[in-house]
């Protein structure tokens, strides 16, 4: 079969740019851990609400001042709800879903997250400026996703 030279070189650029972009993919898997934030920590999803941290989850300081927030996401509310942090202050969000895939998103802020059945997603966020932010959860998660909303009163 006769491939012009132009034609050949297309080829070879459009294999190059392929194998370029898959190699990307699993670089960045590999090298920076596509996975969920905080995924040493596993838990089993049957248990979550009986267990001492998320069974009746609540917002507890440290003693050095920062705060922790266990969330449950689950079908289709968070809790606790509303959530009350204070302003200027490490807080560190432990998430976690009793059921399936969810998203907790603080709207306005860099908070953004998934809550995956399984897993503890932490990740931690300083709020600036106090007032009251919509958590929304921006996975789809069934037939009341829309209606998964809740508040975060920063004071
Ligand atoms: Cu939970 Cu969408």
């Amino acid at each position: 079969m006769k491939v012009a030279f132009y034609e050949r070189i297309w080829m070879w650029a459009a294999t190059a740019i392929i194998v370029l972009f898959l190699g990307a993919i699993f670089v960045t898997a590999a090298a920076q851990a596509v996975q969920p934030p905080g995924h040493i920590e596993t838990i089993d999803p049957a248990a979550v609400l009986s267990h001492p941290e998320f069974g009746t989850p609540v917002v507890t300081t440290r003693p050095d001042g920062s705060v922790v927030v266990p969330v449950v996401a689950g079908m289709f509310s968070f809790t606790p709800d509303p959530i009350e942090v204070p302003a200027n202050v490490r807080v560190t969000f432990r998430l976690t879903s009793p059921d399936i895939i969810h998203g907790f998103q603080v709207v306005g802020t860099n908070a953004n997250a998934m809550a995956i059945p399984g897993y503890v997603t932490q990740f931690s966020v300083t709020f600036p400026k106090p007032g009251e932010y919509t958590i929304a959860c921006n996975e789809y998660c069934g037939l009341l996703h829309h209606n998964m909303v809740g508040k975060l009163v920063v004071k």
